[in-house]
C-alpha cells in the first residue's frame, strides 16, 4: 500500500526514528562521498507548487538528484491546481506518469485531495495547515546539537503557523515539550493542541515571550506574516512586536539554548540578525538538514 506524509500525525514515532535514523545514515554517508545513486534509479518525483521556495525546491530537486532519480519542478503557473482542472484529475494523471508528488498548496484540503485520489505517494512541501518537513529536518538539527530529543522544551515565539503545528505534531511523537507566545488571536489550532495534549504531550500556549523563554533548549521562530497572509501583513506588524528572538531572549533559556527558524527570515521583525549568526543558531544547519530528512523520506516511500 502507498504511505503518504501529508501530516505527521498519522505517523507513529517509530516511524519518525525510521526517518530520522535512515537521516543520519544518508548524511554521514553523503559527507564521505558514499554514493546512494542506486536508491531511486529511475524513480520520478512531481513537484507541484502553488507558492514561492528557495529551501523546498532545491532540497527535494538534489535529494532526488543523490538518490539517482529525477525531478520535475511544475510552478504556479504550469498546473494552477484547482483552477485548470480538478485536483483529483491533477492526482490521477501525475500518478500515471511519476512515482511520487510532492506539493506546496494553500488549503490543506488541497493536499488531502491529492493524497485521496494520487496512487503514488503525496509528500506536503507546506500547506496553509501544516509543514511535516520542515519539522523532520529541525529534529535532525536538534538532534545533532542535543544527542537526544526526548524530555527537551522546544519554545516557539510567533505565530501559531503551520511550522508550528507541525512542531507540535513532532514535539509530541518525540516526547518533548512544546511552548508557544503568541499574540492573542493567534494561537495555534485548537483541534491540533488538543489531540497533542489527550495524547500525553506538555503543550503550553501563552502570550509572554519571556516567560516562556525562560529554560527553553531551543528557541524557535518563524514569520510574523506567512506566505498567503500577506493582505493582513501591516496589521500582523503591530500585533507581533515584541515577538521576536533576539540576544537578550536567548539569555532566558538553558544553557546551550539552540535559536532556530525555518526560513526565509525577517531580521528585522521575528529573529536578530545577531542571534541567526550566534553560535547557539542552527538556522543554516536546519536549511542543509531538510536534505539529508527528505532523503530518507523519499527513500522511504519511493524505493
Ligand atoms: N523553510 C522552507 O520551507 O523554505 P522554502 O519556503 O524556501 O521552501
Ligand atoms: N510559515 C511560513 C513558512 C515558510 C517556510 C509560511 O507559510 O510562509
Amino acid at each position: 500500500m502507498k504511505r503518504d506524509l501529508v501530516s505527521l500525525a498519522d505517523w507513529s514515532r517509530q516511524e519518525i526514528w525510521e526517518v530520522l535514523d535512515l537521516a543520519v545514515h544518508l548524511k554521514r554517508e553523503h559527507k564521505a562521498g558514499v554514493r546512494h545513486d542506486q536508491v531511486l534509479e529511475g524513480k520520478s518525483l512531481a513537484m507541484v507548487f502553488q507558492k514561492p521556495s528557495l529551501r523546498t525546491r532545491v532540497s527535494f530537486e538534489m535529494g532526488m538528484r543523490h538518490l539517482g532519480g529525477h525531478a520535475l519542478y511544475l510552478g504556479p503557473e504550469e498546473i494552477k491546481l484547482g483552477q485548470r482542472e480538478t485536483t483529483e484529475d491533477i492526482a490521477l494523471v501525475l500518478s500515471r506518469y511519476v512515482d511520487g508528488i510532492m506539493a506546496r498548496v494553500f488549503g490543506h484540503e488541497d493536499m488531502e485531495e491529492l493524497a485521496r485520489h494520487a496512487t503514488v505517494p503525496v509528500i506536503n512541501g507546506l500547506s496553509d495547515l501544516l509543514h511535516p518537513c520542515q519539522a523532520l529536518g529541525d529534529m535532525l538539527t536538534i538532534l545533532e546539537r542535543k544527542r537526544e530529543l526526548a524530555g527537551l522544551t522546544l519554545t516557539f515565539i510567533g505565530d501559531g503557523n503551520n511550522v508550528a503545528h507541525s512542531l507540535i505534531h513532532i514535539c509530541a511523537k518525540l516526547g518533548m515539550a512544546f511552548r508557544i507566545a503568541c499574540p492573542p488571536g493567534h494561537e495555534p489550532d485548537g483541534a491540533i493542541v488538543e489531540a497533542a495534549r489527550s495524547s500525553g504531550a506538555n503543550v503550553q500556549v501563552g502570550h509572554d515571550v519571556r516567560e516562556a523563554a525562560r529554560d527553553s533548549d531551543v528557541l524557535y521562530t518563524d514569520v510574523w506574516t506567512s506566505m498567503g497572509q500577506e493582505v493582513g501583513a501591516e496589521s500582523r506588524r503591530q500585533a507581533f512586536q515584541g515577538f521576536r528572538v533576539d540576544l537578550e531572549l536567548l539569555k532566558l533559556g538553558r544553557p546551550g539554548c539552540t535559536v532556530m527558524h525555518c526560513l526565509p527570515a525577517h531580521y528585522d521583525e521575528e529573529l536578530s540578525y545577531e542571534a541567526s549568526r550566534h553560535p547557539a543558531s542552527a538556522i543554516f544547519d536546519q536549511a542543509e538538514n531538510r536534505l539529508h530528512a527528505q532523503k530518507a523520506v523519499l527513500a522511504l516511500l519511493l524505493a
